[in-house]
C-alpha cells in the first residue's frame, strides 16, 4: 500500500504572536512548513505529500515549495485549506488520488519530527492498525477544572486524573485511508486531532512511542527550543 502525508498548514498561529501565518515562519532560515514537508518526505515510504495552505495562500505556498530543494522521488500537491484544522484536513483528504491506502496527517507546526517516528507510525498501520498516534508520557500533573464564574475568570479544580494513564499526543498520526475518510464524513464535533474522530467512530486507536523533537511550535518559547534543536543537528 502506498503512503501519502497530509500536512494541514492553514492555521494563523495567533499564539505565536503577530506576523505571517505560523507555517511560513522561518526556523534556521527555512520556513517551518518546508521543514515539516522534508520530515515527511524523509521517509522512503511516503511518496506523496499534500500541503493544505491558508485559504487564500495556495499560490504562495506553491511558490515556496518550488523555491526549496525537495526529494525527487516524492510528489507534492498544494490545496487551499479551511477555517478549522478539521476542515483543512478534510480538504487535503479530498485531494488524495486513488492508490494511497495509508494516510499520515502531520501538523506543519511539528517541523522537527525525526524520520524514525514517521516510519514507526507507518509500520504500525502496515501491521494492521487502522489508527496510530505517537505519544509521550506527561511531565506535568494535569488538573481538570471548571469555571468558578465568568469565562476567563477564576476556576476550581474538579479532578486530578492519574498521570500514569495519560499521554501527550503528537503527529504524524497514521490511518487506514478508508477509516479516516469515514471518520471525517461522520464526526461533526470539534476535535483537536484526527485520531479522536476515529475513536468516536469506534475502531481502536493504538499508540507508538513519540519523540521529544516532535513537539509542537505553538508559543514564542517553542521557537527558541526549535532553533536550538536545529543548531544541535547541524553540529
Ligand atoms: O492550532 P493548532 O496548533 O492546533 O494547529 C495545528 C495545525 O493545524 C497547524 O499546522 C495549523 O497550520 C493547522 N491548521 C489548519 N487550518 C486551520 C487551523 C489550523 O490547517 N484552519
Amino acid at each position: 500500500a502506498r503512503t501519502a502525508a497530509v500536512i494541514p498548514a492553514a492555521g494563523r498561529g495567533v499564539r505565536l504572536g503577530p506576523g505571517v501565518p505560523k507555517a511560513l515562519r522561518a526556523l534556521g532560515g527555512t520556513p517551518m512548513l518546508i521543514h515539516a514537508i522534508r520530515a515527511m518526505a524523509a521517509s522512503r515510504a511516503v511518496s506523496l505529500v499534500v500541503v493544505v495552505a491558508p485559504p487564500d495562500g495556495a499560490a504562495e505556498v506553491r511558490t515556496l515549495l518550488d523555491a526549496h530543494a525537495l526529494p525527487e522521488r516524492t510528489d507534492f500537491l498544494v490545496v487551499p485549506g479551511g477555517g478549522s484544522r478539521q476542515e483543512s484536513v478534510r480538504l487535503g483528504l479530498e485531494a488524495l488520488p486513488p492508490g494511497y491506502d495509508i494516510v499520515l496527517v502531520h501538523d506543519a507546526a511539528r517541523p522537527l519530527v525525526p524520520v524514525d517516528t514517521v516510519d514507526a507510525v507507518i509500520e504500525a498501520v502496515r501491521d494492521g492498525a487502522v489508527a496510530v498516534v505517537p505519544v509521550l508520557p506527561l511531565a506535568d500533573t494535569v488538573k481538570q477544572v471548571e469555571s468558578a464564574g465568568a469565562p476567563g475568570g477564576p476556576e476550581r479544580v474538579v479532578a486530578t486524573p492519574d498521570r500514569s494513564l495519560l499521554r501527550a499526543v503528537q503527529t504524524p498520526q497514521g490511518f487506514d485511508r478508508a477509516t479516516l475518510v469515514r471518520a471525517h464524513e461522520t464526526v461533526t464535533d470539534d476535535v483537536t486531532d484526527d485520531a479522536s474522530m476515529v475513536e468516536q467512530l469506534g475502531p481502536t486507536v493504538v499508540t507508538v512511542p513519540g519523540h521529544e523533537e516532535a513537539f509542537k511550535v505553538t508559543r514564542p518559547l517553542d521557537l527558541v527550543l526549535a532553533e536550538a534543536v536545529l543548531a544541535r543537528r547541524r553540529l
